[in-house]
């Protein structure tokens, strides 16, 4: 799959199939996290790749449809890093569209995650000084979502807004 392909084929997916992603494809798709363009190339992350479910099972606080993951990494941020927000962002979009390649389902969990925080971080044993940006469960597709996208005539400017 081409990048444009899998940027178009990419959707939030919160329903998966009971079949393992291999380790291979976990570490390709983290690999692609770690490539992520960040403001002056300071890489302030860290990515947990949790696959062992009694550990999984906690993620339910943050959505019920996650204990279903075959895995979920953990995106760990240095906030005292200046573009840290940004980094981190640009990396799990990274990770969703090379999950996307593929062929396994993903969703940036943030907003039902950042309520967790200090429940996950002592679960991993994340330092107190990190912060947890978001979780991105991954697993095989076992749903076709088509959210509605502005169309480009509506949000593309041509020199002036
Ligand atoms: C910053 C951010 C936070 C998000 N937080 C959550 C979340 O907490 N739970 C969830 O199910 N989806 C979350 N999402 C996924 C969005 O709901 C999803 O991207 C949006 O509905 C568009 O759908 P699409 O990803 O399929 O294009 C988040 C996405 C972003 C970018």
């Amino acid at each position: 799959m081409d990048t444009l392909e899998a940027i178009r084929n990419r959707r939030s997916i919160r329903r998966y199939k009971a079949e393992v992603i291999p380790k291979d494809d976990l570490e390709t798709i983290v690999d692609a996290g770690r490539l992520a363009a960040t403001g002056s190339n300071r890489q302030p992350w860290d990515f947990i790749i949790v696959t062992e479910k009694p550990v999984i099972v906690n993620f339910k606080v943050s959505g019920a449809w996650i204990e279903s993951a075959s895995a979920v990494i953990v995106v760990v941020m240095d906030p005292n890093s200046r573009w840290w927000v940004e980094d981190g962002a640009a990396a799990i979009e990274n990770m969703l569209l090379a999950s996307t390649a593929l062929g396994c389902g993903s969703c940036w969990v943030e907003g039902d995650a950042l309520p967790h925080e200090e429940m996950i971080k002592s679960l991993l044993r994340i330092p107190a000084d990190k912060r947890v940006m978001a979780l991105v469960p991954l697993g095989r597709p076992a749903e076709t979502p088509t959210p509605r996208k502005k169309p480009l005539e509506e949000v593309l400017h041509w020199e002036k807004f």
